[in-house]
């Protein structure tokens, strides 16, 4: 079955409804899709915290994918810099990736700083209801600039990366994420199972 597609550029492109829906995907993997799309600062452990989850799901069958901010910057995205109209596109664009995936039936966990609230908001729009999980991944500045893993804050601070977030670009906080991590003086541990009893009480995981 197709159906007419609007809102792209492209001239005579058709939607193609494909045999298979979501409930059978969802039977199929015994879990539902979702999005768990984790939000904080440069250094604030996103990418440690996601890659821990998706450990976890792993080991009890879930079909669970990382996707990492500086990895997709070297591929799909590596044209783009980190101006407020650059990360909007980075945002959207990885918003249309976890979208096909958590439609696949993946558990996503994407971990990008997103610092613009719109922009998050956006990739909710594109999912279910349920299907959207914001993470807030709390570490305060000062200890995400300690931990500086990528020598980044020291550069900023030197004048030579400009539009650093937190120094100068901003970091807008979600204001009501579905998980809030509070890191500090946290153990990686505690906080990405914290995550998976999220998706254990709002049923995600069905018998996984
Ligand atoms: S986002 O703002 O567009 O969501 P994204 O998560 O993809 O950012 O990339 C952030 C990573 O790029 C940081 O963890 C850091 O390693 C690197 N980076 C390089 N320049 C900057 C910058 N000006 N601001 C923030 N992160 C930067």
């Amino acid at each position: 079955m197709v159906t007419a597609m609007t809102g792209s550029k492209a001239d005579n492109v058709t939607w193609h409804i494909g045999e298979v829906d979501r409930d059978v995907r969802t039977a199929a993997h015994g879990h539902r899709g979702a999005v768990l799309w984790f939000t904080g600062l440069s250094g604030s452990g996103k990418s440690t915290i996601a890659h821990r989850v998706e450990r976890m799901l792993i080991e009890r069958r879930v079909f669970a994918y990382v996707l990492d901010g500086d990895n997709i910057r070297h591929g799909l995205n590596r044209d783009l810099g980190f101006s407020p109209e650059e990360r909007e596109e980075n945002i959207r664009r990885i918003g249309e990736v976890a979208r096909l995936f958590a439609d696949s039936g993946a558990v996503v966990l994407s971990a990008f700083i997103s610092p613009y609230r719109r922009d998050r908001d956006r990739v909710r729009g594109l999912l279910g209801e349920g299907e959207f999980v914001e993470v807030f991944v709390d570490t305060p500045l000062e200890i995400c600039e300690a931990r500086d893993p990528k020598g980044l804050y020291k550069k900023a601070r030197a004048g030579e990366i400009s539009n650093f977030t937190g120094l100068d670009a901003p970091y807008e906080a979600p204001e009501a994420p579905e998980v809030h991590l509070e890191t500090a003086d946290r153990s990686v541990d505690e906080v990405a199972a914290r995550v998976v009893g999220y998706l254990e009480a709002h049923d995600i995981l069905g018998d996984s």
